[in-house]
């Protein structure tokens, strides 16, 4: 597993130029192999993707029969069954209403059609001034430009700020580390309510929506909104005509035990935004779903969306993304990831006895845990110590992969491992990947502390 950085490293531009790459050449079920032998739990499912597991014989098959089919049509021309099938499946599992969708390749491609989507929205209906999109301090929406000005993580913006659009941003309702200093339920759960003194602040005219991840993922570290948040902000939106957008990009599909991240809090949405868990990582794939008013204002309005990318509603990913949904009904995939998170989430409570394990939050197979300098006083650790990256590389070299997370408390400090495996797992390979990070925890801790 060492280093031998040049050794692979021919003509292809990788994101870290200077990092060594294991070289993956068969997935199973929870597990990940590499050419040297070596064998990986995948424990947070790549970034949340893997929802089924890998090499199911199902998935590959329905992709193969589909490209002998036909593998592409320009959906601005065409449709075709397999792309019918898919959002109705999809539509089946989202809340009453929410019944169009809208495919598109990944993530970030979704934000960006949501962004449009509620802009055009707003113009078909007499708003042509709405157009900012409010989002939260902690959330993460994607990499491209117009995502990237929703995800406040300085990190990933600093090199790009120029570029970006400046839409506001609120506090998160990050309990552990409440912005306004304040406890749950004492708080009367300000962070939602805030978001209506910045409706007023910005002027109601120019905001077109306000953007959340149900529970907050790769920048947000699990952080699970209390059960008032977003009926809060349902109504806040309603008051204001503004567009409320799930971003169920990691939550979607199961990953927190219901099948969209939203339903726990019972609201509907406006928008969703899906990817990741919709295809489980076979193919590339995401999709916007639509309520029926946000659909049939385009509809009896100019008649059609704006918008659209070569790739969308491509029918060999639909077919992928068939056969993952198919696969996750039939094997009751969903409550398995209840059953299963539930049981992980008890393991992961008993490390809060470590020395740095500040919070363990989420729901479902999306489980965070915060690591801490101080327990009492929150201290988070220097970013130069790198202490989520060191847990997650001692972790991958004892063969588990979970995804560190850093910069979670202002955007350059703060450290959180999240775990989130495949919802096929087991609950003895629950215990092996407790046992795995609790040992890499204790590792770091020990050069660190
Ligand atoms: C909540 C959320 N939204 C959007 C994205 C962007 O997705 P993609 O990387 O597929 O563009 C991500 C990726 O991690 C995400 O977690």
């Amino acid at each position: 597993m060492e280093n031998d950085v040049n050794e692979i490293h021919g003509n292809l531009f990788y994101r870290s130029p200077i990092k060594h790459y294991p070289m993956i050449t068969k997935g199973e079920g929870i597990f990940l192999f590499d050419d040297k032998g070596n064998k990986f739990i995948d424990g947070s499912g790549g970034p949340f993707v893997v929802n089924i597991g890998h090499g199911v014989k199902e998935v590959n098959e329905a992709i193969y029969k589909q490209a002998e089919q036909v593998a592409y049509v320009h959906n601005a021309a065409f449709t075709t069954r397999v792309q019918e099938d898919l959002a109705a499946k999809v539509t089946s599992l989202a809340p009453s209403k929410m019944n169009r969708v809208f495919f598109v390749s990944g993530g970030s491609e979704a934000v960006e059609s949501s962004i449009k989507l509620a802009r055009q929205y707003h113009f078909e209906t007499g708003n042509a001034q709405k157009y900012k999109v409010i989002s939260l301090w902690q959330g993460f929406h994607g990499s491209t430009l117009g995502a990237l000005s929703l995800t406040r993580e300085i990190k990933r913006r600093k090199y790009f700020y120029p570029l970006l659009i400046p839409f506001p941003h609120i506090p998160s309702p990050y309990c552990y580390r409440c912005y306004y200093g304040k406890t749950y339920p004492e708080c009367g759960v300000i962070c939602a309510h805030v978001l209506e003194s910045i409706i007023q602040n910005e002027g109601e005219q120019t905001v077109s929506a306000f953007i959340a991840e149900p529970i907050m993922g790769v920048a947000g570290g699990a952080i699970t909104p209390p059960p008032e948040y977003f009926p809060i902000i349902r109504e806040i939106c309603d008051t204001y005509n503004v567009l409320m957008i799930a971003d169920e990009i990691v939550t979607g599909f199961g990953r927190t035990g219901k099948p969209f991240g939203i339903m726990h809090w019972d609201v509907t949405p406006d928008i969703m935004t899906c990817a990741k868990g919709i295809c489980s990582g076979y193919v590339p794939l995401g999709a916007v779903i639509a309520h029926e008013r946000v659909h049939s204002a385009i509809k009896n309005g100019t008649g059609t969306f704006s918008h659209g990318f070569t790739f969308s509603g491509s029918p060999v990913s639909c077919a992928a993304g068939l056969a993952v949904l198919n696969y996750l009904e039939a094997n009751n995939l969903i409550s398995r990831a209840k059953e299963m998170g539930d049981y992980l989430k008890e393991q992961l409570n008993e490390m809060r006895d470590c020395r740095i394990v500040g919070d363990v939050r989420g729901k479902g197979l999306m489980i965070g845990l915060e690591l801490v300098r101080d327990k009492s006083t929150k201290e988070p650790f220097d970013a130069s110590v790198k202490l989520s990256d060191k847990i997650g590389a001692r972790a991958q070299e004892n063969g588990l992969i979970v995804r560190p997370i850093s910069g979670l408390v202002d955007g350059t400090v703060g450290d959180c491992i999240m775990v989130g495996p495949p919802f096929i797992v087991e609950k003895e390979e629950i215990d092996l990947i407790c046992a795995k990070l609790t040992e890499a925890i204790a590792g770091v801790e020990k050069e660190v502390v």
